[in-house]
């Protein structure tokens, strides 16, 4: 069955981003002249996702704002005949069927997923996690719902990161069984660095059958007392096969302040109108350090 639904869980707290997540949602932070949530609806759109749920807290209505109708600004572009501004405005309000729910209570990822059942119904679905942004040929999204059509198992988008870092991340124990595929033998949500079983870390793209609400449904409260979608898929792949993918693009952890420093510099590099100027500028700077 073809994959046409996403989830884009959007109700964390952002701490890792104070001050400015007090009173902003960091789905709202902006990466050069973007906010980070609208890289994750694109390559959701870009993947061929023809309709996106995204799980809202307390305190995210900006969200929301965003990709809605703006008469106001665009009646004010429009008689002042900024034409270029206007199709800015008005594409994002048309780019896409986004649905809203709330997440009542922060009480974790599985249980934020938990919250999409309605919507997703009886069919398989992508989950895309707001911090993680991909830039890569391929969106990362269209790489597992390629490998979605081969296999038919849920599969979670991994890499291998630093063996320091594992205690950060779901980290899969698998075997290699195809190109950049393995069989989940176990899933691990944030293990200590001398427990890991590998190094190779779920990087917030998801694949799910709908079976994983039950699992959800029965998973305990885990790590950092919350409810974790990690734990909710090994207790899936008692019953399902689960396979991890191991997607090609850049990673960035948008959620983290370096991380995103770097997406910034590194996306105003690329983009249309700024990156020749920017990188004189950068070139420049660099010589001064
Ligand atoms: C979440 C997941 C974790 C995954 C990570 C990817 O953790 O729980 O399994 O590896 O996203 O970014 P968080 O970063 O929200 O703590």
């Amino acid at each position: 069955m073809k994959v046409r639904k996403a989830v884009i869980p959007a109700a964390g707290l952002g701490t890792r981003f104070l001050p400015v997540t007090k009173a902003q949602p960091k789905e709202m932070i902006c990466i050069v002249d973007k906010p980070a949530i609208q890289y994750i609806v694109e390559e959701a759109l870009a993947s061929g996702i023809e309709e996106i749920l995204i799980i809202m807290g307390r305190n995210k209505e900006s969200i929301a704002n965003h990709f809605d109708k703006t008469p106001e600004l665009d009646h004010n572009l429009a008689a002042k005949n900024k034409t270029d501004l206007l199709k800015i405005s008005e594409d994002l309000s048309e780019m896409a069927n986004i649905h809203f729910v709330r997440q009542k209570e922060a009480k974790g990822l599985g249980h934020a997923v938990l919250c999409a059942k309605a919507f997703v119904g009886n069919e398989p679905f992508a989950v895309l996690l707001g911090d993680d942004i991909v830039d890569g040929e391929v969106p990362a999204l269209k790489q597992l719902m390629d490998a979605y059509e081969t296999h038919e198992s849920s599969i979670l988008g991994v890499q291998h990161v630093a063996k320091d870092q594992v205690d950060k991340y779901g980290i899969v124990d698998g075997a290699l069984i195809a190109d950049r595929t393995y069989e989940v033998k176990r899933l691990v949500e944030k293990p200590s660095v001398v427990s890991a079983p590998s190094n190779v870390a779920a990087l917030g793209r998801y694949i799910l059958t709908p079976e994983i609400f039950e699992a959800l449904e029965k998973t305990p409260v885990g790590k950092g007392g919350e409810i974790q979608l990690t734990d909710g898929m090994d207790i899936l792949r008692e019953t399902q096969k689960i396979l991890a993918y191991d997607f090609s693009g850049k990673r960035y952890d948008t959620g983290d302040k370096l991380g995103y420093l770097k997406a910034t510099v590194e996306f105003a590099l690329k983009h249309e109108v700024l990156k020749d100027d920017f990188k004189d500028y950068v070139k420049a700077l660099a010589e001064t350090l």
